[in-house]
């Protein structure tokens, strides 16, 4: 069932049986979604799907209008996967009174790495993550670990304020040859895609000197940040850091992509 209001949405709401898990996406769905939808499905009784290209995420220079819109294949997959609800609202219907005044602050995590490049992106991601969790009301919220540090905001902002409700992380579905799925992806000619396989193969050194080593063969590659942080704390990592978290962003053309991999320190093996 597609709902677009929020009365829909609470009509459909009142009669899902059972624990109930969000799945929430900006569409473009792929098979990273898929995966999001499956875990949903195997930890709950009812899944709701959210598809909003939420423009409090995007900077002046971003790639809001150009997104990816494919909502008639978007429902398809949620069909496929057993998606109970799909709501889709307008941006009209998420910020009634235009944008808010009133917004999620991310904190000091908020402004590294990514918030470094994309000031404000994460404010208006938790921002939005927050009305979609008051408005669906889940028992569980499952997102994927390729926008890692997303994930650890989310965790820190429903732990911070209380949100009551169960994040999960999914593992990054990576295609064949190790790219890492992202709607972006879609941007890439085949050049550029040669040149983006050049950052899961760099995280899979395991060792930031080869990793950049890697990223540097490509010179096509604009690389912003390759850093590695402590997966508990996301400090940058230390001797004392046993489990790691390696993280790249880097812009292909006019196509900027984001990975990351965890990292068992002792032995370089990539999880
Ligand atoms: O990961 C995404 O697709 C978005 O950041 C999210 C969580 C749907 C919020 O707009």
């Amino acid at each position: 069932m597609i709902v677009r209001s929020r009365s829909e949405l609470a009509a459909a709401r009142r009669t899902l049986p059972g624990t109930v898990a969000v799945v929430m996406t900006m569409g473009a769905l792929h098979e990273g979604h898929a995966a999001l939808m499956r875990v949903a499905r195997e930890r709950a009784d009812s899944v709701i799907a959210t598809v909003f290209v939420n423009p409090l995420q995007f900077g002046p220079s971003e790639d809001l209008n150009r997104y990816p819109r494919t909502f008639d294949a978007d429902v398809a997959m949620c069909e496929r996967e057993a998606v109970d609800v799909v709501f889709a609202p307008d941006v009209d219907v998420m910020y009634p009174g235009g944008e808010p005044s009133i917004r999620i602050s991310a904190g000091p995590l908020g402004d590294r790495l990514e918030g470094a490049h994309r000031p404000g992106h994460f404010d208006g991601v938790l921002t939005v993550v927050a009305k979609l969790l008051h408005l669906t009301r889940p028992d569980i919220a499952v997102f994927g670990e390729k926008d890692g540090q997303q994930l650890a905001l989310i965790k820190r902002m429903v732990r911070d304020l209380d949100f009551g409700v169960e994040i999960v992380g999914v593992p990054t579905v990576r295609d064949p040859d190790g790219l890492a799925m992202s709607s972006r992806n879609a941007y890439l000619s085949a050049a550029e895609r040669e040149s983006a396989l050049a950052l899961s193969r760099a995280l899979h050194t395991g060792d930031v000197a080869a990793a950049r080593a890697v990223l540097d063969a490509k010179p096509d590659l604009v690389v912003d940040y390759l850093a590695l942080v402590d997966d508990e704390t996301w400090e940058d990592a230390s001797d004392a850091t046993a489990i790691g978290r390696m993280l790249v962003a880097a812009r292909v053309g006019r196509t900027r992509l984001i990975d990351n991999v965890q990292v068992h320190l002792g032995t370089r093996d990539v999880g």
